[in-house]
């Protein structure tokens, strides 16, 4: 079955969800580009129509990387033996049986549902619906951050199980410490949070009676999307992206709707993610530290009142599956 596919980087993860896998300026054009993500070997191309596509990178002929070889026809052709497949992975050609040779039906390479929005590529992982691709879900996102935004972005790679890295962004007593020189010198120590869960968004506030943070706030579109509103025309977004059970890229970007002119809002959006980097890396120092790598809703932690958004965290993965 499509998306089912297991490697030895085994990551269990929420299913029937659209991830993001890559951003889009990332994809080359007119090769092929290999990738692991959600701990999977994939590879990506471009079908005569210009349609993204993407597939195991695994050959099933013998398990060569169908990355290394090259696009044709709008298929992707293995660089062992030539075999090509198409975009919905099966195989269309097998030099060595002759151009109208047979191919086996089992000559066939797992294929993946890919968007492209927003500037990244997403990727469904999990069953095809039986009405067909047509109804796969709506991909993510927050309605709030539209047009009107200019962002920059950077990525960022954590030797980290991205579970670690999500809950990170949950936490909010861990600023006064991490963040001491930078964003968390005014953040009191004695903290009270507040956690709204509705369906796949968990929301984190400050107590007002411990902090006023003035509509500060940040949110998990789970599992892996977040966001915090800094102000009414700035938000910091970050998209978790699970590579396998040790890595995780993440991918930043700043938006603003401040300064909107070509090129300079940008600009403005690149120098903020230049402090923006500088705070993932206080972070990162930490999280990079913590063990056991993956987290569990059960896992002997000794958990506070103020963790309730990483306790929320942790139950909705239960819930979809992805705690093993
Ligand atoms: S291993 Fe791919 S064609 Fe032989
Ligand atoms: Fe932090």
């Amino acid at each position: 079955m499509p998306g089912t596919e297991r490697t030895s980087t085994d990551l269990k993860l929420v299913r029937d969800r659209w991830y993001v896998i890559l951003e889009t300026h990332e994809l080359p054009s007119g090769r092929p580009l290999g990738v692991t993500r959600l701990g999977l070997p994939l590879v990506l191309w471009r079908d005569s129509a210009g349609v993204l596509r993407c597939a195991s990178d695994r050959c099933p002929h013998r398990g060569a990387a169908l990355s290394l070889g090259r696009v044709v026809d709008g298929c992707v052709e293995c660089p062992f033996h030539g075999f090509r497949f198409d975009g919905a992975g099966a195989c269309t050609r097998i030099p060595a049986n002759g151009t109208e040779g047979p191919i086996p039906s089992a000559m066939r390479t797992t294929a993946f549902e890919v968007r492209e929005a927003k500037g990244f590529v997403w990727l469904w992982y999990g069953e095809r619906p039986s009405g067909g691709i047509q109804a796969l879900p709506e991909l993510p996102w927050f309605p709030e951050i539209d047009d009107r935004y200019v962002y920059a972005s950077f990525a960022d790679d954590w030797d980290a199980h991205y579970t670690r890295a999500v809950e990170n962004q949950l936490d909010f007593t861990h600023l006064p410490f991490v963040h001491a020189t930078s964003i968390g010198k005014a953040v009191p120590h004695r903290l009270d949070v507040l956690t709204t869960v509705t369906g796949d968004h968990i929301r984190v506030t400050y107590d007002p009676a411990t902090y006023d943070a003035k509509g500060f706030f940040v949110e998990l579109l789970a599992p892996t999307l977040w966001r915090n509103r800094l102000s009414a025309n700035v938000w910091a977004m970050i998209a978790f992206v699970p590579v396998d059970a040790t890595h995780t890229r993440l991918y930043l970007r700043f938006y603003q709707s401040y300064v909107t002119l070509p090129g300079l809002g940008w600009f403005a959006s690149w120098l903020s993610n230049q402090f923006n980097r500088h705070i993932l890396h206080q972070d990162k120092r930490v999280v990079l530290t913590q063990e056991p790598r993956q987290t569990h809703l059960q896992m002997g932690e000794v958990l506070l009142p103020s963790d309730r958004p990483i306790i929320e965290w942790r139950r909705w993965v239960k819930a979809g599956g992805g705690d093993e």
